[in-house]
């Protein structure tokens, strides 16, 4: 990644530049790169509490300017990790370095106040005997002069001049959760941690505070982790999304990689609903009643499951008892009869009971289809959108 030359003086990452006779740089020769280093990297990250270990072998590397989603369901691991590397906890095994600097390991452990990290949690912790001015301006060193321009310019940031001389008490949610950040940032932090911190607020203040907030963390170059347990708010937010269940990180990657190419049944399931269908290997195929699937390097006998999310089931209409003909891209059409159809706003969600076996599944469909229930329909799976997974005992 290349990044501006002010930025990366700031972060003292390594500046390639090529003076001239006069000893300026040129224009061209400007050329800042990061640091293999520049960031947090945590590695084999390890904490047991009460017994159980909570935190299992966690890594991690977030770039500056990257912003990297731990989601996961409650109690997975995810603000213990983050306690971790603010360092207001130890780990039992692991590291946690900024910018290749070690802030814990088996000896060494920074404490949380010289980390320079900004930390941000749900209900933003604002003082509320102290003014919005003071404070953004808690914790920040510098003369008087010094603080008081730093304050001015975060509060311009977050689009609040004007409000300095409030109490939080006086702010509505959003409002005050745009002082949080200001704080959390005014020290100009290299990592910024962020737990379920938009959660208190409204949904419709939600998604315009999301993109503002992203759009500060890009401009300040802060390598941020952000924890929350809402896989649209991962999707909108990440660079990059840590899958974490029972303490260890089962999958990490781009958004799009991570809804596309999930690792297990679970992982697909994380990020919405989906449909089963069970299935066992004999030669190398699979038969359902969608046709035959190819299961390459399966040994005969293990049962598998064919992951399908409702967005990719195709739904066509009875021709006097029969279906579509089958197609590469769809496979064989199944029957089904209409249990339930409604309407979700952008889609239609209508549930079936399939003829085969009685099983349950879900499909949805963009725009208003609203079928009487007990109406004879027939499914297709897009195969390139399903994913076999070996079964998943639970
Ligand atoms: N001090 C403690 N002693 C014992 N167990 C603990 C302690 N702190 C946390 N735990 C356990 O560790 C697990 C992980 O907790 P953590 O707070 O990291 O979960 P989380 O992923 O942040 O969940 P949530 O989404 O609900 O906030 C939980 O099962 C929790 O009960
Ligand atoms: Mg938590």
């Amino acid at each position: 990644m290349i990044v501006s030359a002010t930025k990366a003086c700031r972060r003292g990452s390594a500046l390639l530049s090529r003076p001239n006779s006069e000893g300026f740089a040129r224009n061209w020769g400007w050329v800042a790169v990061e640091n293999s280093l520049d960031g947090l990297t945590i590695e084999g990250l390890t904490r047991r509490l009460g017994g159980r270990t909570v935190v299992s072998d966690v890594s991690l590397r977030v770039r500056p300017g990257q912003v990297t989603c731990l989601l996961g369901p409650s109690g997975c691991g995810k603000s213990t990790t983050l306690r971790l590397i603010a360092g207001v906890d130890r780990p039992d095994a692991g590291r946690v370095l900024a910018d290749g600097e070690v802030l814990s390991d088996k000896v060494r452990h920074v404490p949380p106040e010289s980390r320079r990290i900004g930390l941000m949690f749900q209900d933003f912790a604002l003082f509320p005997h102290m003014t919005v001015a003071e404070n953004i301006a808690f914790g920040l060193k510098g003369t008087a002069q010094e603080k008081g321009r730093r304050v001015a310019g975060m509060l311009e940031r977050v689009r609040l001049s004007g409000f300095g001389e409030a109490y939080p008490d006086q702010l509505s949610g959003g409002e005050q959760q745009r002082v949080a950040l200001a704080r959390a940032l005014a020290a100009r932090p290299r990592i910024m941690l962020m737990d379920e911190p938009f959660s208190g607020l409204d949904d419709r203040l939600r998604d315009g505070i999301r993109d503002e907030t992203l759009d500060i963390l890009k401009d300040e170059v802060t390598a941020v982790v952000l924890v929350t347990h809402d896989p649209e708010e991962a999707m909108r937010m990440a660079d990059e999304i840590a899958l974490m269940r029972n303490g260890c990180i089962v999958q990490s990657g781009a958004p799009y990689n991570i809804y596309n190419a999930p690792v297990d049944r679970d992982a697909a399931a994380f990020f919405s609903d989906v449909n089963v269908i069970c299935g066992t290997v004999r030669g190398a195929l699979t038969d359902t009643p969608f046709g035959e699937f190819l299961i390459p390097g399966v040994p005969d006998g293990t049962e598998v499951e064919i992951v399908i999310r409702p967005q990719h089931l195709r739904i066509d209409f009875d021709r006097g008892g029969k279906g579509p003909n089958p197609t590469r891209e769809d496979g064989v059409a199944a029957k089904g009869s209409v249990v339930r159809a409604r309407y979700m706003g952008n889609e239609s969600l209508v549930e079936f009971r399939m003829e085969h076996d009685g099983s349950m599944l879900n499909a949805t469909v963009p725009s208003v289809f609203l079928p009487k229930p007990g109406t004879q329909l027939w499914l297709m799976m897009r195969r390139r959108r399903c994913f076999v997974f070996p079964k998943e005992v639970s």
